[in-house]
């Protein structure tokens, strides 16, 4: 299968910078690229980076992604966004659960899973994110609470649970310099694997990716682990180079 790499721009950006990253993408990306690329941007610039997409050839192997999603299809929901709205610019995938949102915003297990079942229903990949705090992993809790938050989404989506992505990222990791080691990602990786097993006859599709302070230099080391399919990136995928590395470091 080919890996994903997909960048999480999470609240970062402007028109102008959005343009220049998208730009040295252009010119620095191998077309086609030897893996799925993808940039999950902030939502009034889904339109923005869109017609860019249109406009430069090189830039439509670029998938378009949101970082959030209602679990309602309409109605009286104040700030939210439909799935099927983000279809309608083009979302070919949705980041749903990030540990930022479980965080700050309360984002619960079944509400993580109603997000990722209102992906499904308009034709959006979900990317689910699953991930241990430190505290969690300390006291030899990660794979129960991965699991626990993976079954939440597993129960909710049936057979479609083959049609998401997974993305483990260790809270502990983002965005802290720290990343889990290959062998300890890689042993989340397998478990996270198994249970995808245990749910669908069709887990062999199932990406599950890295996110966790993945850079330039540890990116190939991670996405050589058997059970790594590719990288949820943060801070490195506002670097054009370093994504740009990161993009090359993920052929099979
Ligand atoms: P960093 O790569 O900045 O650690 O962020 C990871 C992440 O949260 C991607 O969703």
């Amino acid at each position: 299968m080919k890996k994903l790499i997909a960048g999480n721009w999470k609240m970062n950006g402007g028109l102008e910078a959005n343009a220049a990253l998208l730009d040295a993408l252009a010119q620095g990306l191998v077309n086609p690229p030897a893996c799925e690329v993808a940039v999950c941007v902030p939502a009034p610039y889904l339109a923005q980076v869109q017609l860019l997409r249109a406009a430069k050839p090189t830039l439509s192997s670029i998938e378009l992604g949101a970082q959030d999603v209602s679990d309602h299809a309409n109605g009286a929901y104040t700030g939210e966004v439909s799935a099927a709205m983000l279809k309608e610019f083009g979302c070919r995938f949705v980041i749903v659960g990030h540990s930022e949102r479980r965080q700050y915003h309360g984002e619960t297990d079944t509400l993580v899973a109603d997000k990722a079942k209102a992906a499904l229903a308009s034709g959006i990949t979900p990317i689910v994110c699953v991930g241990e705090t430190l505290a969690e992993r300390e006291s030899g809790h990660t794979e129960e609470v991965v699991k626990r938050q993976l079954a939440a989404v597993i129960h909710t989506n049936g057979h479609c649970i083959s049609e998401i992505v997974v993305a483990y990222e260790p809270v502990w990791a983002i965005g802290t310099g720290k990343t889990a080691s290959p062998e300890e990602a890689q042993a989340v990786h397998h478990v996270l694997r198994g249970q995808l097993k245990a749910a669908t006859d069709q887990f062999a599709r199932v990406k599950i990716l890295y996110g966790g302070s993945m850079n330039a230099s540890n990116a190939a080391t991670l996405l050589a682990q058997p059970d790594i399919d590719g990288g949820l990136i943060g801070g490195a995928s506002l670097k054009a180079p370093d994504f740009l590395t990161i993009i090359a470091a993920a052929r099979n």
